[in-house]
């Protein structure tokens, strides 16, 4: 009798494992996917998934449904470990209802993510779905709405990440937008909120779903995405990556890897790499490649204004959140995109006690009606806001231009840093030399014998006495000018001093960030 029962488990449990069957299986990979439950097999470690929910079923009996009710119901959850670590996970099942969710399913979802949020484990969320079940209807939307009640009570909390690695259309698109990262997967995954079809209809615009919502549309112009992928397992590799740099939890600390990197490292091309002209860009990617541990730079948002740099890297084994202006695009100017790209980055250090780390060449805000209409004030203030507010350990480094608002912007003393250095190259001052002598000594211009000369006796002037470092150090306003060689010291050594620091903000319900 207990044998039967046995024997009918292993066939309702291996039942459950084939979800929609061998043929949509094998539709999956001549699609270029895997199963769902091949994806979370590779992202855990071996033999440490832990199953919930194997024999839910749905409990829709409209349009025959009650005919076919699959175990698991399109959606595979559970918990398990990555490089031993503990993580929820659920994984949508498109070989059965094409992944489509509805009631049960939902409620799986839930669940898990309450599991991650009770233990403070990130919730890994791999998106393959036709979104809301249509033969459930108004239960689906329900679903939704629950899942992101429950993504928003977990932002700040846990790490949310969510790969896209199909279709995610509708209203389910922003259940991953409001978790913490997006990755999403080239030529297979689709993210939109009205179709090509709803548009050709709407607007009389023609589309492909490609063009629309893909991969590179989202990772390029959109900046939804975070992260592009070659394939499911460039996906889930990234995912491991990403997770190696970030805590488990918001009471948590960010995992410590030891490194033989030595702290003390003088990395004397620094000193080389700032031009002798200020108007030639470099690669700022090159400057935080010498300063970090192993040169090993995780960016994120690597496509998307690509004027500022944001990612993790470590130094002397501690995590830190990189922010830094790339003078190679747009000369490193701030924009709508670029401020937001950094706000939302540095408040996702501030939430899980990653230090901050900028490295500051920054002309100022981009000029441009398109950028004033667009909203750069109520965008750039989020920058500023996100800053300020942040209390993890925060350090800048002025390797060339810090010039006007965005010197207050990116993390100046003034806005709680905690330590600013800064290259004898810094030129740090209300506005560049030949916008400051046109206004400030435009009457000697006009009245010169020769203007072009005497403005460029002007410039050389203002250059000599305003763009340096030193005017700002006087005030304190830079702690320390330092040869660039021996940044990584000076950055290491004055972490293990602040890396204890306690700040608070005022008891409030919350801030109300400009969005
Ligand atoms: C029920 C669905 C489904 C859905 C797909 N299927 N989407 N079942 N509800 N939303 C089923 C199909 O009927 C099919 O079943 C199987 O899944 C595979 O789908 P195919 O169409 O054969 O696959 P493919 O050609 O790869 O196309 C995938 C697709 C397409 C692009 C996702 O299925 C599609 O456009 N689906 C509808 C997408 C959509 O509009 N969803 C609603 C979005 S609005 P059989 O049995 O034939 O194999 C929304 C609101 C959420 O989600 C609001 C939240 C607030």
């Amino acid at each position: 009798m207990v044998k039967d029962r046995i024997e009918e488990l292993d066939a309702l449990s291996s039942e459950s494992e084939l979800g929609g069957g061998q043929n949509r299986i094998d539709k999956q990979h001549s699609s270029g996917k895997w199963t769902a439950r091949e994806r979370i097999d590779y992202l855990l470690d071996s033999g440490s998934f832990e199953e919930v929910d194997k024999y839910v079923r749905h409990q829709c009996h409209d349009y025959g449904m009650f005919k076919n009710r699959p175990y698991g119901d399109g959606v595979v959850t559970g918990t398990g470990t990555v490089n031993g670590r503990p993580v929820a996970i659920f994984s949508q099942d498109f070989t059965v209802f094409g992944g489509s969710l509805g009631e049960m399913f939902a409620s799986k979802i839930v669940k898990i993510n309450s599991i991650g949020q009770k233990n403070g484990l990130p919730v890994i969320g791999l998106n393959d779905s036709g979104g809301a079940r249509i033969q459930e209807g108004v239960l689906s939307l329900a679903g939704y709405a629950d899942i992101f009640l429950q993504n928003v009570m977990s932002s700040g909390v846990i790490p949310q990440i969510s790969a896209i690695m199909g279709p995610c259309a509708g209203g389910a698109v922003y259940s991953p937008a409001i978790t913490d990262f997006i990755y999403m997967v080239s030529g297979t995954s689709h993210m939109f909120v009205t179709g090509p079809a709803v548009i050709k209809a709407v607007t009389h615009e023609d589309i492909d779903f490609e063009s629309l919502g893909g991969a590179a549309v989202h990772n390029e112009i959109s900046g939804v995405a975070h992260f592009e992928s070659e394939s499911d397992e460039d996906c889930l590799n990234g995912i491991k990556r990403l997770l190696s740099f970030i805590p488990s939890n918001n009471m948590d600390s960010p995992p410590y890897a030891p490194t033989d990197d030595p702290a003390d490292r003088t990395e004397p091309a620094l000193d080389e790499i700032i031009p002798n002209d200020p108007n030639i860009p470099y690669d700022m990617k090159d400057v935080i490649r010498l300063l970090v541990d192993d040169g090993d730079f995780y960016e994120v948002h690597e496509h998307w204004a690509r004027n500022i740099l944001v990612g993790f890297a470590r130094m002397a084994g501690y995590t830190f959140g990189i922010i830094a202006n790339q003078p190679n695009h747009l000369a490193g100017c701030l924009d709508i995109n670029s401020s937001t790209k950094g706000a939302r980055f540095v408040r996702f250090c501030d939430a899980f006690n990653i230090p901050l780390l900028v490295l500051e060449d920054i002309p100022g805000f981009l000029p441009g009606v398109n950028q004033e209409h667009g909203g750069i004030i109520r965008n750039g203030a989020k920058l500023i806001y996100a800053f300020a507010e942040a209390t993890v350990p925060k350090m800048t480094v002025i390797t060339r231009k810090a010039y006007g608002g965005a010197y207050c912007a990116m993390n100046s003393r003034h806005i709680r840093a905690d330590a600013v250095f800064a290259w004898p190259s810094a030129e740090i001052a209300v506005m560049g030399s030949q916008g400051a002598v046109s206004i400030i000594r435009k009457k000697e211009i006009d009245e010169a014998e020769n203007p072009n000369e005497k403005r460029q006796e002007l410039i050389l002037d203002y250059n000599r006495h305003f763009a340096t470092p030193y005017i700002a150090a006087s005030k304190g306003y830079v702690d320390h000018v330092i040869k660039p060689s021996v940044t990584r010291q000076h950055i290491i050594k004055t972490f293990n001093v602040i890396k204890t620091k306690r700040d608070h903000n005022p008891p409030k319900k919350h801030g109300n960030i400009p969005l």
